[in-house]
Formats: structure tokens, C-alpha cells, sequence
């Protein structure tokens, strides 16, 4: 295996050096096609950025009532443009007819009324998110927006996300990736609140990459929204008595992280697994896999994922109250890593642009595992008390949003070509698109309720 992945870390930390799995990619920039193709390549994707540009603009003047009757088609003034026919055929995903929409499917197109926010104007990110302020030299990555196929998101508006957690709880659990989105939540939340001081961490600890546990509190809405982490979601310990040596570490893959109890009250919570689950952090570093007291030695990474993964789902059956609680289990997060691993010189900093062409679905273990452990209990007719953010594929396109060699602070220059952070995402960026569908579950899931409310009142007695 791979080496080097040990000296890094020592199970508790996480640094941004992390990055574990080649992804498996579909990049059809391989080095044998040369400097020529790669040229080629680009041209057409600035082509298909100004396209994209141009359509959006127009679009929005047209949607904001400045250009009634313009449609974006090509000479043809008098039969509108397929897709401009689907444009308008687009239902909102919030009213009814918006209510069979994928919201994951679609594709990502170029808007300048993005980013949501400014870096600089959120004290909630770790430096190591601050790609542009440490150097990052293009932020077209910061302008593409999701579209759905067959649907509208609801434009992302914060006040209305902070009335509907009014007195509420937000939980992320899981690893850094986890903590990349929630703070990317808070900078889209806190984006609507003048007074900075209102909204603090309820210690007083400092936003650290390090911290296992960290809570802001949105004063004026009375709410928290809170990171919990664990990589694992199962619980990690020492190894029991009389194991075999080698075992130092064991997770037990058939009991929750002992910090558990504390999320399953939360109002709202978003788990997420995969980028841990993997041999460099668990068997290589001497992390055994546990079953009740029994330490199973020949257990593979693979089908300790699977155990883990069962364990989640039953504990949210078993001991989550679904009438409080909305659970959601963000999928894997892509990484991007190019000519190398992550630790064998693989990188992604030139990447400027994303894929706009559909890419074959992924096939990382991580992603299928979550779907295989649902589907054995769909099969079982039971009735899974979850929600997906299923942003593996939309994310997949994504290899210009990660931090690269612009992780290390905005005074230390850039990292080493060799030390690449293709896993991480730059934010403003792509997480921030997961959470504006993250809020759009959130009111459609009030909707829903509210519709089913009055259908009953209106039955007569
Ligand atoms: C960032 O803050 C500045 C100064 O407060 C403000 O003018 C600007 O609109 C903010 N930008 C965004 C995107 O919120
Ligand atoms: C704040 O929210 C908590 C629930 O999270 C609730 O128990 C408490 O009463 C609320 N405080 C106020 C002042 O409304
Ligand atoms: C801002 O919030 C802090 C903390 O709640 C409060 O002490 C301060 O008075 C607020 N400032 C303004 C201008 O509202
Ligand atoms: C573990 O694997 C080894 C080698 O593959 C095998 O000899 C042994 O019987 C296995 N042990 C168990 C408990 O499956
Ligand atoms: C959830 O609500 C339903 C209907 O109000 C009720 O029948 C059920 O017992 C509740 N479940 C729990 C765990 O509170
Ligand atoms: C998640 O997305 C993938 C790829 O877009 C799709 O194949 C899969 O059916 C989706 N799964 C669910 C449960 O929505
Ligand atoms: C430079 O990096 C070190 C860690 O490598 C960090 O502690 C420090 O805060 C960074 N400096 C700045 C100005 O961000
Ligand atoms: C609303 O009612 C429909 C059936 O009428 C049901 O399938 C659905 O789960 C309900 N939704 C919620 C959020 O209760």
C-alpha cells in the first residue's frame, strides 16, 4: 500500500494534508495526449464558458422583466430554442409540481450574482478554506451555480433559513469535509446578520481543524449550529484486553460514537462518512475492527464501512425521533487528485474550469456502500428515516473548486506541487451548493408537512 500516510497523523488529528484515495476518474487529459490536446481542451471550455455566460445573462435580464420577449436562440427569432422551452418548463421545486424533481441531477451553469458571501467578510472559515486570500489567483470558481434538470432551487436566503431553525439545532457529524460544509453554512448564514458579535461559539473556542466539538450560536434566532467530529460515526477505543498486539486502536463498528447521545436531540442533522474509511487510517495505524468484544482481525476495510454503515442507519431508526428530527446523510465528497495520489505528488491546482460534459456515475466504493446498506433495507420493506444529499455526482465535475496549494494562510506563499489538497473544497465553492439544496429539503420538507396538514383539516368530519 501506500506510504506515508501514517506519519502524518496520529488518529485524533486531521490536517489538510489528509488526502487519502485517488478517486477513480474519468479524465480524458491523459499525458500521452500532450500539450496539444490539452490546449485544444481549454479553448473549448472557455468557448462553452462564454456560451454559459452570455445564456445566463440574458436569462436573468429576461427572468428580472428587462427583456420580455428575447429568447436565447441561435438567428431564429420566432420558434424559441429547445432549451430555452426547457427553461421555462421548469417547474420550482418548491411548489407541487416541483415535487418528483431530483435536485441532484443536473448540471452546474455560470451565474454572477455568486458567491453568496465574501471570505473576507467571514471570520468562520479556517484558513485553510480561504483559497483566495492565500493566493488563489482565479475565482471563477466561485460563479457557477447548480441547476437541477427538471427543476428551480429556491434563491438561497438566510433570514428565511435562521426563522425556520428558530430556537433549533443544526448537527453536522463526521470528518473535515463535513466541517467544510458546516462552515461554509455559517458564513451563508451569518451573511444576513450585521451585528458579527451576536453570532459566537458558545465555549469561546476558536474555529480549528482540530476541535472535535464546536457550536455557534445565532443569537437573534436563538440557535446553534454545531460540528461534531468524527470521521468514523462508530466509536473508536482503546483495544480490549487480551487482542493480539498489532491492535493498539479498535473501532467498533457495531456501537455509535460515544458522542451520540449529544446529537440525536438535534433538530436537524447532517452525517457524513467515507473519507477516513480507508487503510491508512484504520488497519495501517494499527485500528483494528471490533465486533461486541470480539477484535476481528481479518475484517477488510471494506465490510467494516458496510457493518458501520448499518449500525448508523439502525441507531436513526432505533433511537432517533424522526417526528423532531430531520436526518440527512451527506454522500461522498469526490477528490480530485491528478498524475499522483495524494500522497505520491498527485495535484489539481491548474484546474480553473469544471467538467461540463456528464460524467459516468461514480463508482467509488464509499458511494456505492451507502447505497447498497439503503437498499438491503428497502428491500426488507423497512421504511429508512432519512433523507440523501446525494452530492457525489454533481460534485464530480467539481476538480476546480478544491484548495490545491492554497491552503496554508495568507502569509505563507503557496504548498509544495507534492502536497496537494484535491479533497478539500475552496469557499466560497462547492459546498455552499450542497447547502442551498440542503435548505431547499429543508422548506420542502415544511411544505410537504404544512400541505399534508391542510389536506387533513379539510377533510369534513
Ligand atoms: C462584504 O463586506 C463589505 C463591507 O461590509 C460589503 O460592502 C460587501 O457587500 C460584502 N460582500 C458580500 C458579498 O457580502
Ligand atoms: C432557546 O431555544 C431552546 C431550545 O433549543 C429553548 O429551550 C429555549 O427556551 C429558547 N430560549 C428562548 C429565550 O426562547
Ligand atoms: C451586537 O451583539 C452583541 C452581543 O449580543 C450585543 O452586546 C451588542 O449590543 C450588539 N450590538 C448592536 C449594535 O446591536
Ligand atoms: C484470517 O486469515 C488468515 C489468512 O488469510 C487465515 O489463516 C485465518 O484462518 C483467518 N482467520 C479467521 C478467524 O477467519
Ligand atoms: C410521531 O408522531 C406520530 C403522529 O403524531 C405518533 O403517532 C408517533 O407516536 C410519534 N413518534 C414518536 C417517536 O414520538
Ligand atoms: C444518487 O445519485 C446518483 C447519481 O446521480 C444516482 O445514480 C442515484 O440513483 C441517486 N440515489 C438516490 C437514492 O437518489
Ligand atoms: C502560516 O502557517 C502556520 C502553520 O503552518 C500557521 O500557524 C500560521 O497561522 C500561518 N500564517 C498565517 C499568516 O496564516
Ligand atoms: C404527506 O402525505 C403523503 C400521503 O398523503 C405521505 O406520503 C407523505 O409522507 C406525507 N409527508 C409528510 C412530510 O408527512
Amino acid at each position: 500500500m501506500t506510504k506515508n500516510g501514517a506519519s502524518q497523523d496520529s488518529g485524533d488529528t486531521m490536517t489538510h494534508l489528509d488526502l487519502f484515495k485517488k478517486y477513480k476518474r474519468f479524465n480524458p487529459l491523459e499525458s500521452s495526449l500532450g500539450i496539444v490536446g490539452f490546449f485544444l481542451v481549454t479553448i473549448l471550455f472557455i468557448g462553452c464558458f462564454f456560451f454559459l455566460d452570455y445564456t445566463t445573462v440574458v436569462q436573468g435580464l429576461r427572468s428580472r422583466g428587462f427583456l420580455p420577449g428575447l429568447r436565447v436562440s441561435s438567428l431564429s427569432s420566432s420558434s424559441p430554442s429547445p432549451s430555452s422551452l426547457i427553461e421555462d418548463a421548469r417547474a420550482e421545486f418548491l411548489h407541487q409540481d416541483g415535487d418528483s424533481c431530483d435536485v441532484f441531477s443536473g448540471n452546474w451553469v455560470w451565474d454572477e450574482s455568486y458567491p453568496l458571501y465574501q471570505s473576507t467578510n467571514c471570520s468562520f472559515l479556517d484558513q485553510g478554506f480561504r483559497c483566495n486570500e492565500n493566493g488563489r489567483p482565479d475565482s471563477f470558481y466561485t460563479n457557477w451555480r447548480w441547476q437541477p434538470k427538471d427543476c428551480n432551487l429556491p434563491r438561497f436566503d438566510a433570514r428565511v433559513m435562521l426563522e425556520k431553525l428558530r430556537d433549533k439545532r443544526l448537527v453536522f457529524v463526521g470528518d473535515s469535509i463535513g466541517r467544510n460544509q458546516w462552515e461554509s453554512l455559517l458564513c451563508m448564514l451569518s451573511s444576513a446578520i450585521p451585528n458579527k458579535t451576536s453570532v459566537y461559539e458558545v465555549n469561546g473556542s476558536p474555529i480549528s481543524k482540530h476541535t472535535g466539538f464546536l457550536a455557534f450560536k445565532f443569537e437573534d434566532f436563538n440557535c446553534t449550529v454545531e460540528y461534531y467530529r468524527s470521521p468514523f460515526l462508530v466509536a473508536q477505543g482503546r483495544a480490549p484486553p487480551g487482542a493480539p498486539k498489532e491492535a493498539r486502536m479498535t473501532l467498533k463498528v457495531d456501537q455509535m460514537d460515544w458522542t451520540s447521545s449529544q446529537w440525536k436531540s438535534a433538530d436537524m442533522l447532517v452525517l457524513n462518512a467515507g473519507h477516513w474509511w480507508n487503510y491508512e487510517k484504520t488497519l495501517k495505524m494499527g485500528c483494528y475492527f471490533q465486533v461486541l468484544e470480539e477484535v476481528k482481525m481479518n475484517m477488510s476495510v471494506e465490510d467494516a464501512f458496510r457493518k458501520s454503515m448499518e449500525t448508523v442507519i439502525d441507531w436513526i431508526a432505533r433511537e432517533v425521533n424522526i417526528n423532531k428530527t430531520y436526518v440527512l446523510f451527506r454522500t461522498y465528497a469526490p477528490v480530485h487528485f491528478r498524475g499522483g495520489d495524494w500522497n505520491t505528488g498527485g495535484g489539481c491546482h491548474l484546474e480553473t474550469l469544471p467538467d461540463i460534459s456528464p460524467l459516468p456515475v461514480s463508482s467509488d466504493n464509499h458511494f456505492r456502500t451507502v447505497f447498497d446498506v439503503l437498499a438491503e433495507h428497502l428491500k426488507k420493506s423497512e421504511v429508512i428515516k432519512m433523507d440523501l444529499l446525494n452530492i457525489t455526482q454533481m460534485s464530480l465535475g467539481r476538480k476546480d473548486g478544491h484548495a490545491s496549494i492554497y491552503y496554508l494562510g495568507p502569509n505563507n506563499g503557496t504548498a509544495s506541487m507534492q502536497r496537494q489538497d484535491c479533497s478539500h473544497w475552496c469557499l466560497p465553492g462547492v459546498p455552499d451548493s450542497w447547502n442551498e439544496i440542503l435548505y431547499a429539503l429543508l422548506l420542502k420538507r415544511e411544505t410537504l408537512r404544512t400541505r399534508n396538514m391542510t389536506q387533513v383539516s379539510q377533510v369534513p368530519p
